[in-house]
């Protein structure tokens, strides 16, 4: 019986789907060994500024002198590139190269079809192909950062990237709103549960109706890494394909406070 114990060679082996999966990551982790830190931004609750923080944290990065990617995991409801005010596309040859604009490496699903207003109807299969074709078939080549934009849920995205990759993990994001963190506080159970690390809660759209925020970071036992106001601004600028946070000084100051707490950890 201990002799058993001590022989791997007597353990069950594996189905060799599984071992395909665990060849998978390893492969990734090699191939993706010039990017230091994965960053998901993430909530299970939608529109709650998952998209702007992703874009105005990496332009907050890359101001500080890192090398940043941006990566829309958003695979069937695209605007990453509407935000930042791309209309590239990519051409059908591999490897799938991101498109570079500001100093920024940037890839969607958005860059792969031609009618953006088109409905992308995937099932879960398609979506997590399409996540795995963004590190598999692209050349990221060396990054400090890449951040990556999630959907909201809690199923085919995040799921797809946390069996691909060694994230660093998970930076939340809520609004004020106690239903916004109750779907948040979701979002941290599930990385929990598939032990991916929290780095922290933002609250966005911050203007005093609630304590989001907070209540996420003292449920989930995580760093509460500050808090973005709420400013109409926001829309205007972003719907023109501006940067907030390089438009404006306040703004600027709020996400400032964050990355430097990020590159800090
Ligand atoms: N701090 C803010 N103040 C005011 N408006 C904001 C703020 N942050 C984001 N917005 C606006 O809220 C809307 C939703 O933001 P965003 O698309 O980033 O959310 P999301 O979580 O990515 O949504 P989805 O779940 O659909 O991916 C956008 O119109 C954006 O301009
Ligand atoms: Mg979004």
């Amino acid at each position: 019986m201990e002799d058993e114990k001590r022989n791997p060679d007597s353990l069950p082996k594996p189905h060799p789907s599984i071992l395909k999966v665990i060849e998978q990551k390893k492969r990734l982790r090699e191939k993706l060994s010039g990017i230091k830190h994965k960053i998901g931004i993430y909530s299970a609750k939608g529109g709650v500024g998952k998209t702007t923080t992703s874009v105005n944290l990496a332009y907050l990065l890359k101001e500080m002198g890192y090398k940043v990617g941006l990566l829309d995991a958003d695979v069937d409801c695209p605007n990453l590139t509407l935000f930042l005010g791309i209309n590239d596309t990519l051409s059908g040859e591999y490897p799938l190269m991101p498109v570079e604009k500001d100093g920024i490496k940037i890839l969607s699903t958005a860059m792969l079809v031609d009618d953006l207003k088109a409905p992308i109807i995937w099932r879960g299969p398609m979506i997590g192909k399409m996540i795995s074709e963004f590190f598999e078939n692209t050349e990221w080549g060396t990054l400090d950062y890449l951040i990556i934009d999630l959907p909201p849920g809690t199923s085919d995205a995040p799921l797809s990237l946390i069996q691909l990759l060694d994230l660093d993990g998970f930076i939340l994001v809520t609004t004020p709103q106690h239903i916004s963190a109750v779907n948040t506080i979701r979002s941290g159970g599930m990385a929990r549960r598939l032990n991916v690390s929290i780095l922290g809660v933002i609250e966005n759209m911050s203007d005093g109706s609630g304590t989001g925020g907070r209540e996420v970071a003292e449920k989930l036992q995580c760093d509460f890494l500050g808090s973005i106001s709420s400013d109409p601004k926001f829309g205007r600028l972003s719907d023109s394909g501006k940067i907030p946070a390089q438009e404006d000084k306040e703004i600027k100051n709020e996400y400032s406070e964050i990355a430097k707490k990020i590159v800090g950890r």
